[in-house]
C-alpha cells in the first residue's frame, strides 16, 4: 500500500517536473525563434549572412575538443566507462562535426570562395563549463554573451554540482530548437532556402541533444518539490543567457528591452510544431 502510494507520488512529481521544465524550454524556444525572425525582417549583406554562419559554426566545432576526453574514455572502456556512455559521447561529437560541415559548406556558398582556418575557428567557444576542459576556449574576446554564458554555467555547476548541473544544462542545448524551427520555414531566396535545408538537418539531431532528454531527467534527479523549484530556476537562468547568446550569433537583432519582455513571458506568436 505504502509502496504504491509512494510510486504514485513519485510519478506525479516526475510529471510535474517534466511539465515545468518543458514550459521553460518552450518559453525560450519561442524567444530564440524571435531572434531569427527579427534578423530576417531587415535586409542583410552577404558579409552579414557569412558572419552569422561563422558564429554558428564556432558553436558546433567546439565539440570536437571532446575528442581528447573521448580517447581517455576509450582507455577506460569496460573498466570505469560504460560502453553506451562511450558510444553516445562519440555520436554527439560526430553530429556536431557534421553540423559544422553543413554550415561551413553554406558559408562557402555565401562567400563564393574557400573559408580560411581563421574564419572557421574565429568564434569557437565552449558551450558549457566542464571540469578540466581548460580555460583557453572557455571565453572568446569576440563573444561577450557567450562569455557570460560560461559564467552562468560555472555558477550553476558550483551550486548544483556537475553530476546534476551538466544534464540539467544539456536540456537547453540548441535553446529549445526555436531558432532552428524558424530557419527551417524560411523561403523567398536561395540563401533562405539553403539555410532552411541545413537547419532542418541539424534540428533532427538537436532535438535529441536537448528537449527530448527532459522526459528521462526527473526520474533520476527529482525526488522532492524543492528539486523542481531548484532545477527550473537554474534552467530559466541558463536559458535566459542562451537567448542572449542566440541574439549575439545573429548580430543582436532583438533589443535589450524586448529580451527582458521575453524573460517575463511576453511572447510573440510561435508555432513550435515541426515537420522533420
Ligand atoms: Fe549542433
Ligand atoms: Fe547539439
Amino acid at each position: 500500500m505504502l509502496t504504491s502510494r509512494k510510486t504514485t507520488t513519485t510519478g506525479e512529481l516526475a510529471k510535474r517536473a517534466e511539465g515545468e521544465l518543458n514550459a521553460v524550454i518552450a518559453q525560450y524556444s519561442a524567444g530564440e525563434a524571435e531572434v531569427v525572425r527579427a534578423y530576417f525582417e531587415r535586409p542583410h549583406t552577404s558579409e552579414e549572412h557569412l558572419d552569422v554562419l561563422l558564429r554558428q559554426m564556432g558553436r558546433e566545432i567546439q565539440a570536437a575538443n571532446r575528442l581528447r576526453p573521448a580517447a581517455e574514455m576509450f582507455q577506460r572502456l569496460e573498466v570505469t566507462v560504460d560502453r553506451h556512455e562511450f558510444a553516445d559521447y562519440l555520436e554527439h561529437i560526430a553530429e556536431e562535426a557534421e553540423h559544422y560541415a553543413i554550415l561551413a559548406d553554406l558559408a562557402e556558398w555565401v562567400a563564393g570562395r574557400k573559408l580560411t582556418a581563421d574564419e572557421a575557428f574565429r568564434y569557437e567557444v565552449y558551450a558549457r563549463w566542464v571540469p578540466g576542459q581548460g580555460e583557453t576556449k572557455e571565453t572568446n574576446a569576440l563573444l561577450p554573451e557567450a562569455n557570460r554564458q560560461m559564467e552562468v554555467s560555472r555558477a550553476l555547476v558550483a551550486e548544483l554540482g556537475f553530476e546534476l548541473g551538466n544534464p540539467l544544462s544539456r536540456l537547453s542545448e540548441g535553446g529549445g530548437g526555436g531558432a532552428y524551427i524558424e530557419c527551417m520555414r524560411l523561403t523567398g531566396d536561395e540563401f533562405r532556402e539553403r539555410l532552411a535545408a541545413a537547419m532542418r538537418r541539424i534540428l533532427q539531431d538537436e532535438i535529441h541533444h536537448g528537449p527530448a532528454r527532459v522526459h528521462g531527467f526527473p526520474e533520476q534527479w527529482i525526488k522532492a518539490d524543492e528539486d523542481i523549484a531548484r532545477t527550473t530556476r537554474w534552467l530559466r537562468t541558463y536559458m535566459a543567457q542562451h537567448l542572449r547568446v542566440r541574439n549575439e550569433i545573429w548580430g543582436y537583432p532583438v533589443s535589450a528591452e524586448r529580451l527582458a519582455a521575453i524573460d517575463r513571458g511576453e511572447l510573440a506568436p510561435f508555432d513550435p510544431t515541426m515537420d522533420l
